[in-house]
């Protein structure tokens, strides 16, 4: 057994990581400020840690790697149109925050730093699908902010031999994934709109497109990185290397929801992404990673769990 920090740890993705690593058996210690994050997240996890605190306050870093062996690093504000109106806090989030729990882990004698990276680093470098050899091209505060950490990692991993990995994740989807914001993930919004009988909007022409990546995936390739032998100081995509357009991925939604609503088409947003697919052989060569659960399947789990959480939702 072994003791692991996962940071944003009541958040989408940091929850699903707790969540197999208690069904592993390990130790988890969680913090979040709760910005984005949420308790109930957790609430089926009685044998996880839970602290209340901001990273971004190098006292609560130094306080929440103690007695770790592993830290998924995975605490953000994970928004491109965010970070556009806002770039001094999110700043603060994923810059700021992740240096501390850097400095903490190198001086706690961490075994391995696994970091939250972010597609977003590759911005509208024309070669598809992106590989990690590729010149990053940030088109946005939050991508910018995502691999000045991700470059952290590698630099302590140089300077001061602390092990990092960095897991670029692309567009991840699944339970969990909250939808009350309009910076929400486009899946969550998407299935939300069309269960609630409201007309979901598509930014631009729709045929931007994205390797939609459920949960489930992410959550093996971190945990596959957190002991693999060649991994450390690299960048790894994980994904399913596959390609789904907006306007697919809505008709797709609508079908699963039997509904029978047409989206609303609104301008384009600043700092988008045209097109995002990973190339994942690097996580298969140094993780034995292969997508667990295609984009169909994840999101038909998806829907499902959206489904049962909203029929819970007014029976409460
Ligand atoms: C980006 C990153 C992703 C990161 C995420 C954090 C890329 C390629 N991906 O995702 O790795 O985890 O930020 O938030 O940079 N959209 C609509 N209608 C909506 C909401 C969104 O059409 O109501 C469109 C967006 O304009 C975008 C796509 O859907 O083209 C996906 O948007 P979103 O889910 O916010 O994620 P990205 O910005 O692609």
């Amino acid at each position: 057994m072994a003791n692991y920090l996962v940071t944003g740890g009541a958040g989408f993705i940091g929850s699903h990581l707790c969540e197999e690593l208690v069904r592993r058996g390990q130790r988890v210690r969680v913090v979040d400020s709760l910005l984005t994050g949420k308790r109930e997240n957790l609430a089926h996890l009685p044998e996880v840690e839970f602290r209340h605190g901001d990273l971004a306050d190098m006292d609560v870093a130094v306080r929440a790697v103690k007695d770790m062996e592993y830290v998924l690093h995975q605490a953000a504000i994970p928004s491109v149109p965010r970070s556009v109106e806002d770039p001094v806090t999110s700043n603060r989030a994923n810059v700021d925050a992740s240096l501390n729990v850097l400095v903490a882990a190198r001086d706690a004698g961490i075994r391995r730093v696994v970091y939250a990276g972010s597609s977003s680093a590759y911005g509208n470098a024309p070669t598809l699908p992106k590989v990690e050899t590729m010149e990053p091209a940030p088109l946005s505060p939050y991508a910018l902010q995502k691999l000045v950490a991700e470059q952290y990692c590698q630099m302590f991993t140089r300077l001061y031999g602390l092990e990092t990995v960095t897991i670029r994740y692309f567009n991840v989807f699944g339970p969990r994934q909250d939808p009350s914001s309009p910076y929400s993930g486009v899946i969550s919004l998407f299935i939300s709109a069309l269960c609630d009988g409201r007309r979901p909007t598509i930014y631009g022409d729709g045929e931007q497109t994205r390797d939609f990546t459920y949960v489930a995936n992410v959550v093996d390739g971190v945990l596959r990185a957190c002991s693999a032998p060649e991994a450390s100081g690299e960048v790894i995509n994980v994904a399913t290397r596959g390609r789904v357009s907006l306007n697919q991925l809505f008709a797709t939604v609508k079908r699963e929801v039997a509904s029978t609503l047409e989206p609303i088409y609104a301008d384009g947003r600043a700092g988008d992404v045209r097109d995002s697919q990973a190339d994942i052989s690097k996580a298969q060569r140094l993780l034995g990673y292969t997508p667990l659960v295609t984009f169909e399947e994840g999101l038909k789990r998806t829907v499902a769990w959206y489904r049962e959480s909203m029929v819970a939702g007014r029976k409460a």
